[in-house]
């Protein structure tokens, strides 16, 4: 589509000239003499640039720039003067004007201030889109999960989001502990700055410092030209430091003083440099007793922790498992151009039960798995893995595990606790009706969910 230019000037002649010139090259035109009528224009249309004069009656260039910055900040505005009133000009590009043009003005002059301010606006444009497709697919809609776990993370993440308060997170490897802290930065109003992420544990403490702060031209060997550390980088935005229980001890301390002075030095510089950030951390393991054990500097763990998100392993909150395969399911089948339509329910019985050590990242891999080698549209209990079949059959027949070295305790206790799964998931997550299945009254069902940390809605 041709960009669309809206001109605005009193006079005639000069609305004729720009119209005949500009959609020679192609552009898509409306002129206006009157730019209140203007102003009501772009409220209904879409225009990609506007050009509009600075003296004309009642409205003045000027207002129109206002407005226009006001209302439509994406749009670029060129403006046009008499010769002779450059000051005018001058407060225009105060007020933020692409340009301006002196009248008379050559055809080149015109066509080349014109091209630049098209070329910025679909520059924006595409910055607009990325945006909000970023937006789209870091969201918290993207969150999928209906466990009573999944939905207090939920409403913390909208309530914490648009503080700048600082967030650990916690959870098991896989867990969606990254997702979470995405759905931070894009539900908070620094949704439009970067989401940086540094991963503590892939970086050598060597480097680490230079990552996080920058480094000043010549301050070791090596460092050739100056650099912005991640912490520069995340200005506006939000800096995400995974693995934050990797931090070495020097770094730790490091990490303390610019959370509490909000400035840094790059390495080998002495200009102090201030960020507006926003911290998310997060780990995989227990910080309090790594501060207790004297892994982990007290005073950093509490200025990480200030809002805790504690996402609980997915085998406590079996109800997910369901909609995080179907979930899965659905994306893996349409990127591989596949009718694959769901699973047999052996097969979800048999994901229900699992343990999922690797969490939802595992989940993901399983089925991306059985969607690519999948013959027909339904994924049965022969397509999962083989840990899969032996740990449906654990109940299914219990004899079988006889013959093998086991813990009788232990494995009775699995055993239990898998039946107990399947029993849930069968009876849809009505306990009466579970503890029914299974012969026993509701109190000692809630006892036994409690004991293997089983999660059921009530
Ligand atoms: N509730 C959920 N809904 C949808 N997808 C999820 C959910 N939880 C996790 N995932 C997906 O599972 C994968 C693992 O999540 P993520 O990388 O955020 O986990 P993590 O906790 O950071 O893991 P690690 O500790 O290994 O770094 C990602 O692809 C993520 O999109
Ligand atoms: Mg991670």
């Amino acid at each position: 589509m041709p960009a669309h230019i809206l001109v605005i000037d009193d006079e005639q002649n000069y609305l004729l000239l720009l119209d005949t010139l500009l959609a020679d090259e192609g552009y898509s035109l409306t002129t206006l003499q009157d730019p209140e009528l203007a102003l009501e224009y772009l409220v209904e249309s879409d225009v990609d640039v506007v050009i509009t004069d600075m003296k004309m009656p009642r409205v003045s260039g000027q207002d129109v720039l206002e407005h226009i910055k006001k209302n439509y900040p994406h749009i670029p505005v060129l403006i046009m003067t008499a010769y002779g009133s450059i000051d005018g000009a001058v407060q225009a590009m105060r007020c933020g004007a692409f340009d301006y043009i002196a009248k008379p003005f050559s055809n080149d002059e015109l066509l080349l201030s014109v091209h630049k301010a098209v070329k910025m606006s679909e520059a924006e444009q595409q910055n607009r889109l990325l945006r909000q497709s970023l937006q789209e697919k870091h969201g918290s809609h993207n969150i999928i999960g209906r466990s009573q776990g999944v939905r207090q993370i939920l409403d913390l993440v909208a309530r914490v989001a648009p503080s700048t308060s600082n967030v650990l997170i916690t959870g098991e490897s896989g867990t969606g502990k990254e997702l979470i802290a995405k759905a931070l930065h894009y539900g908070s109003n620094r949704q439009n700055g970067p989401f940086i992420s540094v991963n503590c544990m892939a970086l050598n403490p060597g480097v680490m410092e230079s990552e996080l702060f920058g480094h000043e031209k010549g301050s070791f060997t090596g460092a050739t030209v100056k650099k912005r550390g991640r912490f520069e980088l995340a200005h506006t935005g939000t800096l995400f430091l995974d693995e934050i229980g990797e931090l070495s001890f020097d770094t730790q301390v490091k990490l303390l003083r610019v959370i509490q002075e909000h400035s840094f030095e790059r390495v080998g510089g002495s200009e102090s440099i201030h960020v507006d950030i926003r911290l998310v951390a997060a780990t995989n393991k227990d910080l309090q007793q790594e501060v207790e054990e004297g892994r982990f500097r007290e005073d950093l763990f509490y200025r990480l922790n200030v809002v805790n998100i504690h996402i609980p392993p997915l085998r406590e909150r079996v109800e997910d498992i369901p909609l995080l395969a179907a979930h899965f399911l659905h994306t893996f089948s349409q990127e591989n151009n596949k009718d694959v339509q769901g699973f047999s329910p052996q097969a979800m019985q048999a994901l229900t039960a699992y343990h999922w050590p690797g969490n939802v990242r595992q989940l993901e891999n399983i089925v991306e798995r059985c969607v690519v080698l999948a013959r027909g549209a339904t994924i049965g209990l022969e397509d999962l893995p083989a840990e899969f079949k032996e740990e449906s059959t654990q109940y299914k027949s219990a004899a079988d595990l006889l013959p093998t070295e086991i813990n009788l305790g232990e494995t009775l206790e699995k055993i239990e606790a898998a039946l107990i799964r399947r029993a849930l998931v069968r009876s849809n997550f009505v306990q009466v009706k579970a503890a029914e299945t299974l012969g026993i009254s509701k109190s000692l069902l809630q006892y036994k969910l409690k004991k293997y940390n089983i999660s059921g809605k009530q």
